[in-house]
């Protein structure tokens, strides 16, 4: 009998939903026992986001500072494989899913056991996943795949409507004509798919050759315009606006406050008006780039980190 355990922390339920999907062809099976883990934070942020709470969690996520969690009881802790599931905040893990990479419990359950990593995204997920295999690698765990739900419409359209989810909690189309928020009914049902093929290659001791399968199978794709940007906003931007936001004191620190609501403003002018920017010069420059471009594709849709290449 395997043994399985499914970390995740989903506000929305989105997350819940497609790790329930997942599980599927191991929930069928006589062969396994799933585990559902649900990372609890002491002080939940809150759904849908009220406005300057959603800005306030911006300098910890970015920074990866955790909070405080609700002790999670896992009988003896031993599994043969650990799937952790999680959605990104602005290109960091989410706070709650970080908070339990960086426990004690983690440093217990995670030892030299292979694991798979489940994402429910929008689109901008490269760095994120980064710091996770660097946490997954220094506590001594095995990534073996990874599998990424995004929302496929278009960037501006998406980030129109997934504004409207997370600030409403409504998946329905805003204004009656927008695309539906989020990852697709279709793609939350299809995530069975991806399990099926976790657990083939498990069962037949072939994970060296999984995250290729995964990737035929379309379970991550890379947009190279988006990868780039997003690296480039989390190092020159992000991390220099959490620094100037973190420098004052804790949430209730009206400098800190006053930083915040700036920042409130930032970011849309951001959004808007650079990342369309950096598009141009992204076509501008690419047909010179082609060689870094499909590197980059290869090295994000894989599993390895770039000092054990
Ligand atoms: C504060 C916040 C920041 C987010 N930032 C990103 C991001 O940088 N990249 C991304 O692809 N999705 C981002 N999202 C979307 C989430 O990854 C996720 O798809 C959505 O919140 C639904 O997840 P749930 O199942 O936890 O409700 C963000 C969501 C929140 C709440």
């Amino acid at each position: 009998m395997n043994k399985i355990l499914i970390l995740y922390y989903s506000q929305s339920g989105q997350l819940t939903e497609i790790v329930k999907n997942f599980a599927k062809p191991f929930e069928n099976s006589d062969e396994y026992t799933v585990t559902y883990a649900n990372i609890e934070p002491v002080k939940e942020f809150g759904f849908p986001w009220k406005g300057y709470k959603f800005f306030d969690a911006f300098p910890e996520s970015v920074n990866r500072i955790p909070c405080e969690l609700k002790p999670i009881d896992l009988g003896d802790e031993n599994f043969d494989l650990i799937v952790f599931a999680y959605s990104v905040w602005y290109m960091s893990p989410s706070i709650p899913s970080n908070s339990f990479l960086l426990s004690e419990q983690a440093k217990r359950i995670f030892k030299n056991k292979p694991v798979i990593t489940l994402l429910g995204v929008r689109n901008m997920w490269v760095v994120a996943q980064e710091y996770i295999k660097q946490k997954i690698a220094e506590l001594g765990g095995n990534l073996i795949g990874n599998i990424v739900l995004r929302d496929r419409s278009e960037n501006l359209t998406g980030i129109v409507t997934i504004s409207y989810f997370l600030f409403t909690g409504k998946k329905d189309r805003f204004l009656g004509f927008f695309p539906k928020p989020g990852v697709s009914q279709k793609d939350i049902e299809g995530s069975a798919e991806f399990g099926e093929i976790v657990k083939n290659h498990f069962d037949n001791n072939k994970t060296e050759t999984l995250q290729n399968a995964l990737i035929e199978a379309k379970a991550v794709k890379i947009n190279p315009y988006l990868a780039t940007t997003e690296q480039m906003a989390y190092k020159r931007v992000f991390t220099k606006w959490s620094g100037f936001i973190l420098k004052k004191g804790g949430p209730d620190d009206p400098a800190r406050k006053t930083r915040v609501r700036i920042f409130t403003y930032y970011f849309p002018f951001a959004i808007l008006v650079i990342a369309p920017l950096e598009y141009v010069f992204f076509l501008i420059f690419a047909p010179f780039r082609l060689k870094a471009i499909k590197k980059d594709i290869k090295y994000f849709s894989g599993v390895k980190l770039k000092s054990s290449n």
